[in-house]
């Protein structure tokens, strides 16, 4: 048989995780101990509580059906949480979907709202969902540029009309991956006024939301007056309860953006395993001591990673949230050369920031998905490297 992909499937780029991946693979073939900072999913646990709610609803058989959709107790738990922890008024009837992680509602977006030739905004650097979602409906992107000198947030000023005329969607996320700045509040309020006076939906990506470090506040974009009338938010429980295995997660917002994704998501899956949304009402509505014990964990290891690395003269700048460093690589490198090369010479594995879009060219991005003990091995043997290789 000679198959070959829809030309839609084509225009995708093949994921850099699994090269990464290859060439760790070789590295380990080679009997090199490799310290894998690359994806990021998290290593540290799920609450007990957490886990023991799902073994519970899982040993029952009665529990094994399709739930077709998110269980009351979940809507009202997510409400419960935005109001809590950010300070939201949600809806949990008509302002909540839940999505099996929040990368099954970005990844679905754009086919439920872009029709061919619409135009959607993407950062640059950004998630690569963000591009393949568009590029598999059938979209225009149009990339912002995401600089050190704008504090990475993307001038609106600098979109031309013509463009926007065009545009139907804006994709922005503060905290993000693979740049960690957060927004403040007066830039949302004129994301807002943009998003009115321009007619184009607001998808905010706040899968990071509680992984926000050094007292920083936790901006939701839906705690801003106005955010509902032209946005949704995606968030998601992989990360702020360590539960990425488990696929599950949520958009909050606009219930006419929610309706559509919700429609065309109905002819796709049929829910999310319903021990799985119990455990998730368990951790949504706790008492929360565990999120600033992990952040602590975070700000430790992000900490203790940059001290070693400074030691080597690679000063990096302080991650003010998520589980990465968007660290600017030493000069006379190209970011995809210095990542593989770390991984064969030193057995660290990094993504090259191009990954994420032509702006991320001259960084790397680092997970800090590694105890604090690793995260001072690593540092180690890249300053070795930078010794070694230097350019
Ligand atoms: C910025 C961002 N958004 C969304 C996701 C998807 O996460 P999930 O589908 O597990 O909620 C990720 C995962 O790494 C991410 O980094």
């Amino acid at each position: 048989m000679n198959l070959v992909a829809s030309t839609k499937v084509q225009k995708l780029t093949a994921s850099i995780f699994q090269e990464v991946a290859d060439l760790k693979q070789q590295a380990l073939n080679r009997g090199l101990d490799v310290i894998d900072l690359s994806v990021g999913s998290p290593d540290l646990p799920p609450p007990a509580f957490v886990v023991e709610e799902l073994v519970k609803y899982a040993s029952n058989p009665v529990n094994y059906g399709y739930t077709l959709k998110g269980i009351p107790e979940f809507h009202e738990a997510v409400s419960f949480f935005y109001q809590r922890r950010y300070g939201a008024d949600i809806d949990p009837e008509k302002e909540v979907l839940q999505l099996m992680g929040s990368q099954d509602g970005l990844a679905h977006l754009a086919t439920a709202i872009i029709n061919p030739g619409d135009y959607v905004l993407v950062p640059d650097p950004g998630y690569p969902i963000y591009e393949a979602s568009v590029t598999i409906a059938g979209g225009v992107l149009y990339s912002m540029p995401l600089l050190a000198e704008n504090n990475f947030l993307p001038v609106l000023e600098d979109i031309p009309q013509q463009i926007l005329e065009k545009t139907k969607m804006m994709i922005l996320s503060y905290p993000g991956n693979p740049v960690t700045a957060l927004a403040d509040r007066s830039f949302f309020e004129k994301v807002i006024n943009f998003a009115k006076r321009n007619n184009i939906l607001i998808v905010h990506d706040f899968a990071y939301s509680e992984l926000i470090y050094d007292n920083h506040p936790q901006i939701s974009f839906m705690s801003v007056p106005g955010a509902k009338e032209v946005g949704i938010e995606f968030n998601s429980l992989s990360k702020t309860f360590n539960l990425a295995g488990c696929r599950i997660g949520y958009a909050v917002g606009n219930g006419q953006a929610l309706n559509i994704l919700g429609t065309f998501k109905s002819q796709i899956d049929y829910g999310v395993f319903y021990p799985i949304q119990k455990a998730a009402v368990a951790a949504l509505t706790s008492n929360f001591t565990i999120l600033q014990e992990q952040v602590k964990e975070y700000e430790f290891r992000r900490d203790t990673l940059m001290a070693g690395l400074e030691k080597s003269g690679w000063q990096l700048a302080k991650s003010p949230a998520t589980m990465f460093l968007w660290a600017k690589i030493p000069a006379g490198w190209k970011s995809r050369q210095f990542a593989f090369e770390l991984i064969s010479h030193a057995g660290v594995a990094v993504i090259p920031g191009d990954a994420f879009g032509k702006q991320g060219e001259g960084y790397v991005r680092i997970a800090l998905v590694q105890p604090p003990e690793r995260l001072s091995e690593a540092a180690a043997r890249i300053h070795e490297f930078l010794v070694e290789y230097a350019h």
